[in-house]
């Protein structure tokens, strides 16, 4: 019974701490404030500092390219774990029109949107893996950036996952491995 009764207890102090927070003065972003000399609320950063976690130093990372040139290679190596994720974020995200093998007919082209072209053909296929991590980043043409809904990172695990699909297309038997290859015999059996 005392138990409870120091529970309870603690919950109303809780309780009373909050609202304190809650109604505490502040200022709505952007909003007018005297206290300033240019009369704004939000200050503005000084010149040159760079937000904790947006330093963006590394190039080819962020925008998919070194110099002026699309990256031919991938910033990081490609891992299972990673062709994994970039499956997952393939099919969330591009599927619907790219479709998932990426041959440009996925459910939203079958409606009447513009049919991409399919991964498969010869000038993807020789692209270097910037130009698909730059599509995803600026958009191409009537296809729209993806930039604010896919991070970098799964911007990179979806072009691993591209280049698999590519390479899946073009498969030979001789590409598996034993393991592989035993299994595709059952298969055609
Ligand atoms: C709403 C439909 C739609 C979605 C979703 C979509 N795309 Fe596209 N994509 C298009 C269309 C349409 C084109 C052709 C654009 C053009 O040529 O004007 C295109 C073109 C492309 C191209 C080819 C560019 C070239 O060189 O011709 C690539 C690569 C691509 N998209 C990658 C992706 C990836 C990766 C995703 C997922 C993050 C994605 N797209 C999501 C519609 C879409």
């Amino acid at each position: 019974m005392k138990r409870a009764l120091v529970l309870l207890l603690a919950c109303f102090a809780c309780a009373a701490c909050r609202r304190g927070m809650v109604d505490q003065q502040h200022l709505k972003p952007l909003a007018e404030e005297n206290f300033f000399r240019d009369g704004a609320g939000s200050r503005i950063p000084p010149a040159h500092t760079v937000a904790r976690g947006q330093l963006r130093a590394d190039e080819q990372f962020f925008t998919g390219k070194i110099g002026n040139n699309l990256a031919a290679t991938m910033p990081m190596p490609v891992t299972r774990e990673m062709l994994e994720r970039g499956r997952e974020r393939f099919e969330i995200y591009c599927a619907v029109c790219h479709g998932r093998t990426g041959e440009g007919n996925g459910m939203i082209v079958q409606r009447g949107f513009p049919q991409p072209p399919s991964f498969h053909e010869q000038r993807l296929r020789e692209a270097p893996v910037g130009h698909f991590f730059d599509v995803m980043t600026n958009g191409y043409g009537v296809m729209y950036p993806y930039a604010s809904r896919v991070s970098p990172e799964d911007r990179w695990a979806i072009v691993a996952y591209i280049r698999a699909l590519q390479l899946s297309e073009n498969a030979t038997p001789a590409d598996a491995d034993a393991d592989g290859a035993k299994k595709l015999e059952t298969a055609q059996r």
